[in-house]
């Protein structure tokens, strides 16, 4: 391939003539961005797949020179692009150099490269780069966990992760056009942020998904896309049948307890293939597991596990019954938000509390030694013995693990309440997403 033909394949990745398409601005994303490029760390960028992390480096890409960085001084490379003839390092270099050839640009410069473990060799060449300050390096991928694992191992110390999840509540409601202004302008539109978080349930947060009329097929698309791509070929999985057995029994059983064992006697599996799949499907993000609070960190990691789902979308494509069921679905948006939360306090850690009397309390929000808050996800508060059993357990809890406050999310009530001498909050789950917080008095 010519100097020529390669400049032209690569400008059609970058901004340095023209506009790109960059969707809508993932604010939260590109603030901690900007603050990770001041550091002198490389950046990567994982998360699962059709997140939405290609779009978030063109945007952060984009950032830099509407902030006076020279449109030359960016360089976009998508590795996936299959005109590409071969990807090795001696052609990273080739394409690098062509590149400096042609724009010259002159001080710092910015390499955005995507889908780099398509490139063989690929972490030795970035730490060159990097060790020799040639320049600013974010590098992203759908294999995450080969990504950080591989890099890790290259850079110890000297690179820094941001893990981009499916859209936020809020960020939902900025693909849906609603933006809020304050707080009061989140009360005037309340009708309209309850019929969203409804979709919001019920589809998912995917990005083209919120965005498109064709949801279902695309769920099942991304679904397909998933399990042969990511799962089956890059695994080697021979039982397609069985994996795929098991990823539906996760996505449809989200927030429920389960061991090992017990879904091996169920699914007619091995426990030991089992306990393999379910860490593929972790490493891949389909499926995040929680496992009990104790303070005994052995009896913590016997204890059996609840399952969450990347998306509350894809369960419902494959066979979740959200009629049924709205609030376990409730209990997993919330777990993923948590999650969102743990990128932004690598601190907290987040369990689930269960008692030998069957008392349950679905997360506890641990700091350090200390357990700062419990959460309860209630749909039906309104019925007496519902609301009664959730805040008994709350209330054994608090004693139990001296928790400082406690939180009922509802579907709709709101309150503060004492029980025992403990105050507990009421807060419909929409106003929590949204980060509206009764104790903030703004
Ligand atoms: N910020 C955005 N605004 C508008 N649409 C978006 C945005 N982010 C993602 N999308 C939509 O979602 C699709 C997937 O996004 P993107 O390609 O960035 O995801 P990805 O995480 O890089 O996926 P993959 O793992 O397949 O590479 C896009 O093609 C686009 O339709
Ligand atoms: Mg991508």
């Amino acid at each position: 391939m010519s100097k020529d033909e390669l400049i032209g394949i690569l400008q059609d990745w970058n901004f340095w003539r023209k506009d790109l398409e960059t969707g809508i601005p993932r604010h939260a994303y590109l603030a901690r961005i900007k603050q990770f490029l001041e550091t002198n760390q490389v950046l990567t960028i994982t998360g699962p797949r059709r997140a939405g992390k290609s779009f978030i480096m063109r945007q952060a890409a984009q950032a830099l020179t509407q902030h006076g960085v020279g449109k030359e001084n960016v360089l976009i490379v998508n590795f996936e692009d299959p005109r590409f003839p071969e990807l090795n390092t001696k052609w990273l270099e080739r394409l690098y150099e062509t590149y400096l050839e042609f724009l010259t640009p002159k001080g710092q410069v910015y390499l955005f490269l995507d889908e780099v473990q398509e490139v063989e060799g690929w972490e030795r060449w970035v730490r060159y780069m990097h060790e020799l300050k040639k320049a600013r390096l974010v590098v992203s991928g759908s294999n995450a966990k080969l990504l950080s694992r591989e890099l890790g191992t290259l850079l110890t110390g000297r690179h820094l992760d941001v893990t981009v999840l499916l859209l936020s509540f809020g960020e939902f409601l900025e693909f849906s056009g609603i933006t809020l202004k304050d707080r009061l302008d989140m009360l005037n539109q309340r009708v309209a942020i309850q019929g969203l978080l409804r979709k919001y349930l019920e589809h998912g947060a995917f990005p083209e998904v919120s965005l498109s009329e064709q949801k279902k097929a695309l769920l099942l698309n991304y679904f397909e896309d998933l399990v042969t791509k990511d799962l089956l070929r890059r695994f080697r999985i021979r039982k397609p049948q069985e994996l795929k057995a098991l990823i539906k029994y996760y996505l449809s059983n989200v927030a429920t307890l389960s061991t090992f064992n017990a879904i091996a006697r169920s699914l007619k599996l091995s426990a030991l293939t089992v306990e393999k799949f379910s860490g593929y499907l972790e490493q891949v993000y389909l499926v995040f597991f929680l496992r009990r609070f104790s303070f005994k960190v052995k009896e913590q990691e016997k204890s059996p596990r609840k399952v969450y789902s990347i998306d509350t979308g894809l369960s419902n494509v494959v066979g979740f019954r959200f009629s049924e069921n709205a609030g376990r679905l409730a209990e997993n948006v919330v777990f993923l938000q948590l999650k969102r939360r743990q990128a932004f306090e690598p601190e907290l850690e987040v369990y689930y509390w269960k008692d030998v009397h069957h008392r349950e309390v679905d997360f506890v929000l641990k700091h350090g030694t200390q357990v700062r808050e419990l959460i309860q996800v209630c749909w039906h508060v309104e019925e007496a013995s519902t609301k009664e059993r959730e805040t008994r357990s709350l209330v054994k809890a608090m004693g139990e693990l001296k928790a400082g406050s406690a939180l009922v999310i509802t579907e709709d009530y709101e309150a503060e309440e004492t029980f025992k001498e403990q105050r507990i909050r009421f807060v419909p789950l929409w106003k929590w997403l949204l980060g509206y917080d009764e104790r903030d008095g703004t």
